[in-house]
């Protein structure tokens, strides 16, 4: 009799702690997490392989996903937010389109005591306690190694060198912060020459259309220095089309480092590639996991990133995993 009513008294307080555990504010023990997430859009080669590795992480870390895409438009993240702030999820991750606007919907998510983490692009707001840590890359280092690359590339000559440059979407953290570590590096030396400079909206469709425009406006284009692969391969199909050759008529540098960017890069259509990460997911879990149970993170962590020369690109090709 005493084992029967100590077994029941156990399977109680089981009972009592699981529901505890799965009632919001969890405790961080994985498979009681809810993660809303808003992602940016679907826009390029790297955005598809971020929200994999977003995905696959969550599955793997045992928490699960409230996944939306924005389609490039903030209005649906706000909305989104909104949306994952009334249904009480544990903790909101999302990767801002663009850096300005953000205040009011994160001092939302604040007064609910719903965390927030920042990913892969950053906001402008002054007030930092409205999100828990911003993970990703250092954008104005990537533009930085993009003008390093060009420096080297044209240290003996002392001709005029025509740059035109394809930026990512109009006032995203990466479109910014990529025209100014390019500039401030090739800015030291007057011959290089920004001559036209327009976004491309990081697609390959919208990469093409600027890059004819700029062919037809300026017949002497030495280099196109694009924020991604995609606008760059979009500008490669532009410039074969005019009759030019990419990579000996037109030198081009990109960020990313997609598998198709690695191709091209291989073939050497493109001159030379920055790394810039997606796969941010199984840190991501890791850091929400630790928020969720009060530890400290850190405010900002940085993505590890490389670069790729023509030939590291071919010896990388085989084992790039997206
Ligand atoms: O925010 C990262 C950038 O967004 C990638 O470089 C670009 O390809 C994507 O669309």
């Amino acid at each position: 009799m005493l084992k029967r009513i100590s077994a029941l008294v156990l399977a109680g307080l089981t009972a009592m702690s699981m529901a505890a555990c799965g009632s919001g504010g969890s405790g961080g023990g994985g498979d009681s997490i809810t993660m809303g997430f808003s992602q940016v859009g679907a826009e390029s080669g790297w955005r598809t392989a971020n929200t994999k590795s977003v995905q696959d992480s969550a599955k793997n870390a045992g928490i699960s996903l409230k996944f939306s895409d924005a389609q490039q438009k903030q209005e649906n993240q706000i909305k989104a937010i909104r949306s994952y702030i009334q249904q009480k999820v544990d903790i909101i991750a999302f990767s801002p389109v663009v850096e300005s606007g953000w205040d009011t919907v994160l001092k939302e998510a604040k007064d609910a005591k719903i965390p927030v983490i920042l990913t892969d692009r950053a906001v402008d707001s002054k007030d930092t306690t409205l999100y828990k840590t911003f993970l990703g890359s250092d954008f104005i280092e990537e533009g930085k190694k993009a003008g390093q690359w060009l420096v080297e590339e044209y240290k003996s000559s002392t001709d005029p060198v025509n740059i035109v440059e394809l930026q990512g979407t109009t006032g995203s953290a990466p479109a910014n912060d990529r025209k100014a570590g390019f500039a401030e590096v090739i800015g030291a030396d007057t011959k290089f020459k920004i001559i036209a400079s327009q976004t491309g909206d990081f697609t390959r469709a919208k990469g093409k259309e600027v890059m004819e425009a700029f062919l037809k406006s300026n017949p002497d284009i030495d280099v196109l220095y694009a924020h991604n692969d995609d606008m760059g391969l979009g500008a490669i199909e532009a410039i074969e089309g005019a009759g030019k050759v990419p990579g000996k008529d037109i030198k081009i540098i990109t960020v990313d480092a997609v598998k198709d960017g690695m191709q091209a890069l291989a073939d050497g259509k493109i001159s030379y590639i920055v790394e810039c990460s997606p796969l941010l997911g199984p840190q991501l879990m890791d850091l929400a996991k630790k928020v969720l149970k009060n530890e400290q993170v850190p405010a900002r962590v940085v993505t590890e990133e490389t670069t790729f020369t023509q030939d590291q690109a071919k010896q990388a090709l085989s084992t790039r995993q997206y």
